[in-house]
């Protein structure tokens, strides 16, 4: 008989599956947005540029990038996911943006190479790109008791320059199995941080992150936060539908309430970056080069998308050209029409805020010049 725990760690690659099988044929974003239609970035008619002179690359954690972009954490942990990784990763290599592999816990627990490999490949086809390993935070607690180890064997598998540690109390307390003890995570990573060689950041998945909760990270060895705010794939929404599939008809009915939970992208990097001078990702909802544009003048250092790079990696390496060549462009417009030749030029330009975002920033004492978006 398999103890609970051991059930649990091999429930963990095929859950990863279900997610992506929902992820691709089902309705799983939020239905707010990221309110990035608040912000407006001021057109310029006399543009004294060279289109194609346009500099759209920068140096992160060492790794020079042709674009401001990730290829947000998805996956990893299963055969039929393998190929989903090896496209995002030939991509990456081409066009010189950052990838972040899924939560590597199934690679850690079951040591199969069926599972370690559908990891390690990302590294093999994208030698050159800035790649992120992933961890939950809920193995940090006292429940899992997640250490230095197993951070330095996801960080290994993949070469990685980074680690992002997942944190989704929402998904996790929606999700019938999920983990929610997160208690004493905070407290442990804090004190692996600085024995780590890579940085390590605090990675939302949908619900977004407060001003609270930045200056937290500001005060901490941490290095960064990847925002995951809300608009864009729901994680409350995806346990929600497999609870669908599964009748559990109370969590089904909170999982609906809650869909919707959490700080929208655009609204969320204004109250960190309002906090913080660290890496700031901003991921969820991110469906353009434009809206990229838009947050890295509101403060992100680079911009994330998931859910866009699972659709076209499913199709094939053709999609995925066409989904980051206009990308590209349309970063490259916007800055074009806002007088920017570089992403440097994009964080100082002037911002005007409306709406939804300009009452939330008022209530919450944020300054509306966003005096601090040139910081980084
Ligand atoms: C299929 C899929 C699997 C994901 N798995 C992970 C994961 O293992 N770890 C993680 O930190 N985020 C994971 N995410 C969350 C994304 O990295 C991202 O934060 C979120 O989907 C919001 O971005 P989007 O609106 O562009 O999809 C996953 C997303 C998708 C679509």
């Amino acid at each position: 008989m398999l103890s609970q725990e051991e059930k649990a760690k091999q429930e963990t690659s095929f859950r990863k599956l279900h997610h992506l099988e929902i992820c691709l044929k089902e309705k799983v974003q939020s239905h707010e947005t990221t309110k990035i239609e608040d912000f407006h970035l001021v057109h310029r008619a006399i543009c004294d540029l060279d289109f194609d002179e346009i500099d759209t690359s920068l140096v992160l954690w060492g790794k020079k990038l042709q674009l401001p972009l990730v290829a947000a954490a998805m996956t990893g942990g299963h055969p039929d996911v393998r190929k989903i990784n090896e496209n995002v990763a030939i991509a990456a290599q081409k066009y010189g943006f950052a990838m972040g592999v899924g939560s590597q816990r199934a690679a850690l627990e079951k040591n199969m190479p069926y599972i370690t490999e559908s990891f390690e490949v990302v590294r093999q086809l994208a030698p050159d790109v800035l790649l992120i390993a992933n961890l939950g935070a809920a193995q940090f607690g006292k429940k899992w008791n997640y250490r230095e180890e197993q951070i330095e064997k996801a960080i290994n598998l993949i070469k990685a320059q980074a680690i992002a540690i997942h944190v989704n109390p929402g998904q996790e307390v929606i999700q019938i199995e999920g983990d929610t003890y997160f208690q004493g995570f905070w407290q442990r990573l804090n004190g692996i941080a600085e024995k780590i060689k890579v940085p390590i950041i605090l990675k939302e998945v949908g619900s977004g992150f407060s001003r609270e909760d930045a200056q937290k990270v500001e005060n901490s060895p941490l290095s960064g936060i990847d925002i995951g705010g809300l608009g864009g794939t729901s994680w409350i929404g995806v346990e929600t539908l497999r609870l669908e599939k599964e009748t559990s008809s109370l969590n089904y009915e909170m999982g609906n309430l809650f869909w919707d939970w959490g700080i929208p992208t655009a609204i969320s990097l204004v109250e960190t970056r309002s906090v913080t001078n660290k890496t700031l990702i901003a991921t969820g909802g991110i469906r353009n080069g434009m809206q990229a544009a838009k947050m890295i003048a509101l403060g992100a250092d680079i911009a994330g998308m998931a859910l866009p790079f699972l659709e076209a990696a499913a199709q094939g390496l053709e999609e995925l050209d066409i989904l980051v060549k206009k990308f590209q462009k349309e970063l490259k417009i916007t800055m074009f029409l806002t007088g920017c030749k570089n992403l440097e030029e994009l964080r100082s330009i002037p911002v005007v805020v409306s709406g939804y975002s300009k009452d939330w920033m008022e209530q919450r004492g944020i300054d509306l010049s966003m005096p601090w978006r040139k910081k980084i």
